[in-house]
Formats: structure tokens, sequence, C-alpha cells
């Protein structure tokens, strides 16, 4: 039977039904044996590679997804859902979860999974073929992985682990305080290079609902470390004002780990206690045991860092006028910040609730509105972007920074689960937010040039050259400029 043009699964469940009842046309020839020009695309040779780059981290025995795809036996009862799942486009349901669209904004990335347009194409091919194994002697080497536990920043200096969190299987969205927990064998103060957190439970891998959001129950979680001085009353949160305690970023379900920017690490420092500003957990349908653990990897000792940094960007962002209509596509919602001192963007993170489906972030500056980035958003991967370091933005002071947030309320986005409701802004998975919580550095004047200069050079840049991200890349200063004196003020929140 020809299946070459199924798409989405309604349309698949349509097929199957006219085949129950006999109503299938004469099957269309076989497009895909028109000539190709590379020869057959074959398992062994065009898609294991693909698989080991991009897929197999997670689907693999003991990874986080339902099923493994590393052998022939294994992939082959999947090509058809393999080449749906990564046709999708930056949505919503693509394969690997990775969001960015390719055709506006920045194309830079760290660690970016994503499949070129000839990647996805040589896959239908494949699947549309009949998925043919191809020759042994052409499958890579597999690779080798370390047990699931394994950190995805390589094995942390420290981790620290919070007390078990029970989570029943009927309990409402509960948003609180965790425990302080003290952090424990750190002899000295030490600059944090990454971080990577993780919710460790007693859910079986497979089985049950075969979801990130069904496997998982602390929705997100944020913290600082803080040491007695910071605070008047011992350990308790507070806002981050001038104290010299350290924010650290989120954890959320399905978020990947963060590497600070090399001349920005973080400081850890001894007799810290790690510190709660708020966590929600939200039930996955089990009773469930979990923790988290918090694994830090340190710059090496005596590592000073050049730049002040900010805390995660909360300012970006309106989480309190949110007015999201019932059964409506394309929403959009709007936030603006103007940026006080020269900044450099390390990330793009969308947050948003089921509702939101796409962000956007552009920057204004003068006349120039340049889109930055733009990504998916699929509430059951919250993922953030970090920018390759030759193109994180680099933004002079009085830039404003514009996110437009798309929500769908329709059947259309199945994280919805009341299409009926008006939603408004708040914590709980059924209410919303609207924030952009990537990590900036704030930059001196003087910084800002030298990060300018640096990366006309490496970029090889002239004065024609429009660079998307850096407006005033390509305005070489005059010999003998110097940039009038700015103070960065660092530790306040932005
Ligand atoms: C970051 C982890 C991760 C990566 C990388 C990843 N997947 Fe997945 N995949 C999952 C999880 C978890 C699910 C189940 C939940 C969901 O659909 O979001 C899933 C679901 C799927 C499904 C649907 C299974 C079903 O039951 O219908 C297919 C097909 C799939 N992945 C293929 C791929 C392919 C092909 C790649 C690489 C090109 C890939 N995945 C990369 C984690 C991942």
């Amino acid at each position: 039977m020809e299946r070459k043009k199924v798409e989405g699964g309604a349309i698949e469940v349509a097929l199957l039904i006219s085949v129950v009842i006999g109503l299938v046309a004469a099957p269309a020839p076989r497009a895909a044996q028109s000539a190709e020009p590379g020869g057959e695309v074959t398992f062994t040779k065009d898609i294991a590679p693909i698989l080991q780059r991009s897929c197999q981290n997670c689907h693999r025995p003991d990874g986080v997804a339902p099923m493994s795809l590393i052998t022939y036996d294994e992939v082959r009862p999947w090509a058809r859902a393999i080449k749906t799942r990564t046709g999708l486009g930056p949505k919503m349901g693509v394969m690997p979860p990775w969001y960015i669209e390719k055709n506006i904004g920045i194309q830079a990335y760290k660690d970016d999974p994503s499949l070129s347009a000839d990647e996805i194409a040589r896959i239908a091919r494949w699947a549309d073929n009949g998925a043919p194994r191809g020759n042994p002697a052409d499958m890579p080497q597999p690779l080798q992985y370390a047990d699931a536990a394994s950190w995805r920043i390589g094995q942390p200096d420290l981790i620290v682990r919070t007390p078990d969190i029970v989570v029943k299987a009927n309990a409402p969205d509960w948003w609180g305080e965790l425990e302080t927990v003290p952090v424990e064998g750190l002899t000295e103060d030490r600059y944090v290079a990454a971080i990577e957190m993780k919710e460790v439970n007693d859910v079986e891998t497979r089985g049950g609902r075969q979801t990130v959001g069904g496997r998982y129950v602390v929705h997100h979680w944020t913290f600082s470390s803080r040491t007695p001085d910071d605070t008047d009353d011992s350990y308790r949160p507070r806002p981050a004002v001038n104290d010299s305690s350290t924010r650290w970023p989120t954890h959320e379900v399905g978020r990947n780990p963060d590497f600070f920017d090399a001349k920005a690490g973080r400081l850890l420092r001894t007799s810290s206690r790690i510190v709660t500003h708020s966590t929600h957990l939200h039930s996955n349908g089990r009773d469930t045991t979990a923790h988290l653990e918090v694994g830090f990897k340190f710059h090496p000792k005596g590592y000073k860092p050049e730049y002040q940094q900010l805390t995660s960007g909360f300012s970006l962002g309106n989480t309190v006028d949110i007015d999201i209509r019932p059964m409506e596509a394309n929403q959009q919602l709007h936030a603006y910040a103007v940026l006080e001192q020269p900044t450099k963007l390390i990330t793009f993170e969308p947050h948003l609730h089921a509702p939101g489906v796409r962000m956007c972030l552009e920057a204004i500056w003068g006349f120039n509105i340049q889109t930055l980035s733009c990504a998916g958003y699929d509430h059951n991967w919250v993922r953030g972007y970090a920018y390759t370091d030759e193109a994180a933005p680099l933004l002079p002071k009085g830039t404003i920074l514009h996110i437009i947030g798309y929500m769908d309320t329709t059947p259309a986005n199945k994280n919805v689960t009341d299409t009926r409701n008006w939603q408004g802004g708040g914590n709980r998975s059924v209410a919303n937010m609207f924030l952009e919580i990537g990590i900036r550095i704030r930059l001196t004047e003087e910084q800002f040039q030298e990060e300018m200069a640096d990366r006309r050079k490496k970029l090889n840049l002239g004065p024609n050259d429009v660079v998307i991200g850096c407006p005033l890349c390509n305005l070489v200063p005059k010999p003998g400029y110097t940039p009038a004196p700015s103070s960065a003020s660092g530790g306040g929140q932005p």
C-alpha cells in the first residue's frame, strides 16, 4: 500500500479506516524509486549516522525516550513515525526536540542536534522506499554511552542533592519552597563553568504515559546559593539586590544544562546553602518519589571572571497582564525591556505555558529592528538555546529587547487541556507565563568595544557587513577612540 502522503495521525487513522472498509484507491507508483543522486538511501550508510548524532542520546536503553533507535531491527518498525516526526518543522512534536526556526535570525547555536533539510529529505526517501537496511559493512561503529545517570556537562566536580519529594498520583499542583540544602564538600569558593539540574525519580522509564511531562513531577525549580551573611534571616530567600548570593538558572522539565560564558563564571561559596525561590510540583498521574540533583562543573582554582553577570533575564516578559482567549490560534503577546548597559546575550530561552507555540526575540536599535531568534515552543520540552561564541548578540546600551509570544488555544495545540477556557497569568500549569529567561552579561563600554573588535577580527568584518545581533559591529571606531567610561555594577537584578 502506498502511504507516502500520510502526514499526521488523523490522516493515518482515516487511511486505516478506509483500508478496513475497502475503499482505498489503487496504489500510486512508488515515487521514491525515481532517480536519486547518491544512489539508494540505506539505514547503514545514511540513517544510522543521523540517529547517532541526533537521537541516540535519548533513544537508547535507559534513555529518556520511549524506544531505542540503535540497531536496524529496533529502528525499522519506527521508519514511518521517524519520517513524520523529523519532518514537522520547528514545532511541537518534532524530533529531535529543538525548535529554532532556520529561515530567520541567528543560526549558530551550541550543541545544535537539529537535522538539515537534506537529512530530513533523506529520512523521508528512506522510509518511502521501504526502509532498506543496506550493506552491513557501511554501519558506523556503535557509540558508547555511559549509563543513564551520566551528566551532559561531564562528571560534575560537586553534586548537591535535595531531600526526597513525594507527589501523589492525584495531588493538585503545588508551589512553594523546598527545604534549604547545604553545599557540602567545598573547601574554598569556586567559580562554576557549567551547571546541570536533574530530577531523579522512581518512575519506570518505559510504560505509562510516555512523555517527558508524564515522567517528571518537578515542573520548575528556581534557586540560588547563599551564605548565612547574605540575608538577615539566615537562609530565607529575599530579593537578590547587591548581596553576594548567586542566582542559578531554572530547572524545568526537559531542559538542557547551562554552560556559562567563559569570562563570566558564577561563584559558589563555601558554607552556602541552596535556597529555593519557587518550586512547582505537578503530578504525573502516579505516586512518585523524586529528588533533584544539581551538578556543578568548576573553573580551575584561581580563575577570576572578567565580566559581571546578569542573573537570568527575568525582566523580559510580562506574566501579569496575560489575556489568552479560548479557541483561537495565532494570538500574540508582547513585552519590551530597555538595556541600560551594553549587553551580551548568551542564551535565548522562551518560557511560556501550555498555550505557547512560538516565541521571537527582536533587538530594536535606532531605526534598526533585527530578529535575533524565533523558536517553536512545546511545553513538554522547555529548551534553552546557547548562541555560539561568534554569534552571541552584542547589543548597545539603549537597545530595546522585544519578545513576541504566539499562543494557540485551538485543539491543534495538544498541550491545552480545555480549549474552552480563557487563560490568565499565574504559576500553575493551567495558568500562564510569558518570559524570556536567557542568560545575559552586562558589559562596560570598554568591554563592549573589545568584544566587537574581537568579533570583527574573528568574522573578518568590514564596514559593509551587516551582522544580525551586532548592530554596531560594522562601525569601526576611528584610531584613538576611547569609549566614555561607564559603570557596570554587577549583582543586582537587571
Ligand atoms: C532529548 C531527547 C530526545 C532526542 C534527542 C530525540 N528524541 Fe525522539 N523522543 C523523545 C521522547 C521523550 C519521546 C516521547 C515523548 C514525545 O513524543 O515528546 C520521543 C518520541 C519520538 C517518536 C515518537 C514515538 C511514538 O511513540 O510515536 C519518534 C518517532 C522519535 N522520538 C524519533 C526520534 C528521532 C528520529 C530522533 C533524532 C532525529 C529523536 N527522536 C531525538 C526524546 C528524544
